[in-house]
């Protein structure tokens, strides 16, 4: 299952997944309908909470790259209920229709003590997925996603202007790095031995 299937990273994993043979079903439950041909069952629902009972819950592996930012949820606490309680009423869904594996896309400097909002909210959501009883978790932290996007999103232009011409000099935790190889690394992933896996932004490659 892919979840965000419509976003900057979660629409490479979909792309590479769909090349994969590895998979035989790829669920994508979205908003907006994909183009989703073969072998990629594609449910379109609202993601209002409770969500949908429904047999397409039943997967092996899960990939989260579901969110939005705070620009675009206008609140911290629209932020919270898409970053933190969608995500973890996705995951219990697939939890309790017998999913075994869980990989989320999380965010550098995750940290559920944090003092900044953003972070503490995504170390918040990994500590609640870590604990729901998968076999093997994957919290995979990247750094500044490098992406085209649709949206307006100023800041992060800056951000990864800035940081392509200090390349050189940055610590390779803090360089952006590119969607695709965030989805090469969620989907790589997916399989391995049990437990919770954090990588951080360097081991996204
Ligand atoms: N931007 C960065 O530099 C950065 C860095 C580190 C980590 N991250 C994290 O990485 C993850 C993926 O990032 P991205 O850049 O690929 O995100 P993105 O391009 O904004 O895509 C987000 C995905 O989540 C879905 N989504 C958002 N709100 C939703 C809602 N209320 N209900 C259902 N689906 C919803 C979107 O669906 P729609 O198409 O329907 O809106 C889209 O498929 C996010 O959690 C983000 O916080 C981002």
């Amino acid at each position: 299952m892919i979840l965000g299937a419509t976003g900057a990273v979660g629409s490479q994993v979909l792309d590479q997944a769909r090349k994969d043979r590895r998979f035989e079903t790829i669920v994508a439950p979205t908003r907006r309908s994909l183009a989703a041909p073969g072998k990629v069952h594609n449910p379109v629902i609202p993601f209002d909470l409770p969500l949908p009972q429904a047999n397409w819950w039943a997967v092996d592996a899960v990939i989260c790259c579901l969110g939005t930012t705070l620009r675009q949820a206008g609140s911290k606490p629209a932020f919270y209920r898409v970053d933190h309680d969608l995500v973890l009423a996705c995951a219990e869904q697939a939890r309790a229709a017998g999913a075994r594996v869980f990989v989320l896309n999380s965010a550098l400097g995750a940290n559920p003590m944090s003092r900044n909002f953003y972070l503490r909210t995504k170390g918040e959501v990994e500590s609640a997925v870590a604990r729901m009883g998968f076999e093997r978790v994957v919290l995979a932290r990247p750094s500044l996603i490098d992406a085209k996007r649709e949206d307006n999103r100023p800041a992060e232009k800056l951000g990864l202007m800035a940081s392509r011409l200090l390349a050189p000099v940055i610590p390779k935790r803090y360089r952006p790095v590119s969607a695709e190889a965030i989805a090469a690394t969620l989907l790589r992933e997916l399989t391995g031995g049990c437990g919770v896996i954090t990588l951080e932004s360097e081991q996204i490659i």
